[in-house]
């Protein structure tokens, strides 16, 4: 079986973090709740996740910032809930996915309103001509930018759109479902970024189900789940510090555990060897379906991230990759969960058929997969 779809989980997961959450359901018990032997490992194996992602994404001293998540979009349900609440004005770039989308629509009723910053793929420059001019007009009370695309690897400009929050005082929320892992983030460096939200099974290589929500501002706080948090257990309120604003409940000490293991990992390749192997997988996907006829790749010489999309003319995505995958090749087709991204890229009436690249993929693969493709591309027309 050939795995090209990373973008939607890593697969299969380095095999120290298989050992590392097979370790804590045989050793670890609930964090906080007790003094004894168990509950202690499993506090400390969180404590030494959220310690290992700190230092990754550039705030070492200050591992109470992360908070763990389920996933992505349950970091981008507190991100955009605690700014928007109780109402207010969002923009968000042409490559929201519906983790997005749909909370900003789930809003309306408390008020909320959003504009989109729309731009083509791979236009860098639109699209901060996008942000600029929606941002000086509509003066938002945030800013929700997709840091690179799940649907074409496109990446759009956060540091010169921090520039902008920033001059206007406006809080920045980045999704890095698909960066993160894979392209450096400092949040040292940002001067806008509230929140930055990130899956823990995508680039991270961790098991599914954990997700990292980066706390870089302490003015929103506002907690969609209360409950036990193992502090302050006689007040009825909620606390209001991180992490435990946002960690409520026995949280999932094997996910976090074997995450803490995907960020080892990741840190012996590096961030910045992730992203080389990942451009020389995609140069070469790019360079072997370019030869076939009929083929349309959606990508630019700007596109370094190791997600692409192509169609075949007058063939559906989906029949595209259940050919592939009768074919022993796992890729994504259709919309993706992003119909925006589609609708700015002008594949929104049939998706685009979507490969996505891990460390554990090869040329050879790229090369296999391009030959099947133009096999199906020979039998369709
Ligand atoms: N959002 C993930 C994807 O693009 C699941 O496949």
């Amino acid at each position: 079986m050939i795995y090209f779809d990373n973008a939607a989980t890593t697969f299969p997961k380095p095999p120290a973090v298989t050992e590392a959450v097979v370790k804590a359901l045989k050793e670890y018990a609930n964090p906080g709740r007790g003094g004894h032997i168990p509950s202690n490992k499993a506090a400390e194996a969180i404590f030494n996740c959220r310690i290992a992602a700190a230092e990754l994404f550039g705030i070492p001293s200050s591992p109470e910032k992360v908070v763990f998540t389920n996933n992505a979009t349950h970091a981008l349900n507190i991100a955009i809930k605690s700014i928007l609440n109780k109402g207010g004005h969002a923009v968000i770039s042409g490559y929201e996915h519906n983790s997005v989308i749909r909370p900003l629509e789930s809003l309306r009723k408390a008020g909320v309103t959003y504009s989109v910053a729309r731009s083509r793929p791979f236009d860098t420059e639109g699209a901060l001509v996008a942000f600029k001019e929606l941002i000086n007009k509509e003066k938002p009370d945030c800013v929700i930018v997709n840091h690179v695309s799940n649907v074409y690897g496109n990446e759009m400009p956060v540091k010169e759109i921090d520039e902008i929050c920033n001059s206007f005082n406006i809080p920045m929320i980045i999704d890095a479902s698909q960066s993160a892992g894979s392209t450096m983030i400092d949040e040292s460096k940002l001067k806008s970024a509230a929140y930055i939200c990130m899956p823990g099974h995508k680039g991270l290589y961790g098991p599914h189900g954990t997700g990292i929500l980066l706390c870089c501002k302490e003015d929103f706080l506002y907690s969609l789940i209360e409950g036990g948090t193992g502090s302050n257990s006689r007040s009825p309120f909620q606390p209001d510090y991180l992490p435990d604003v946002f960690e409520s409940g026995t949280p999932n000490v094997s996910g976090i555990a074997g995450l803490s293991a995907g960020i080892s990992f990741l840190k012996k390749n590096s961030v910045l060897a992730v992203k080389k192997h990942q451009n020389s997988l995609l140069k070469a996907a790019k360079e072997g379906l370019s030869a076939i006829k009929n083929v349309n790749i959606i990508s630019s010489d700007t596109h370094t991230h190791g997600v692409l999309s192509f169609n075949l003319k007058n063939a559906d995505s989906e029949t595209v990759c259940e050919y592939l995958s009768d074919n022993g090749i796992c890729v994504r087709g259709g919309l993706h969960c992003a119909p925006l991204a589609h609708e700015c890229g002008g594949t929104v009436e049939k998706g685009t058929v979507r490969l996505s690249f891990s460390v554990f993929n090869t040329e050879k693969e790229i090369a296999k997969s391009v030959e099947k493709i133009n096999r199906f591309a020979h039998s369709f027309y």
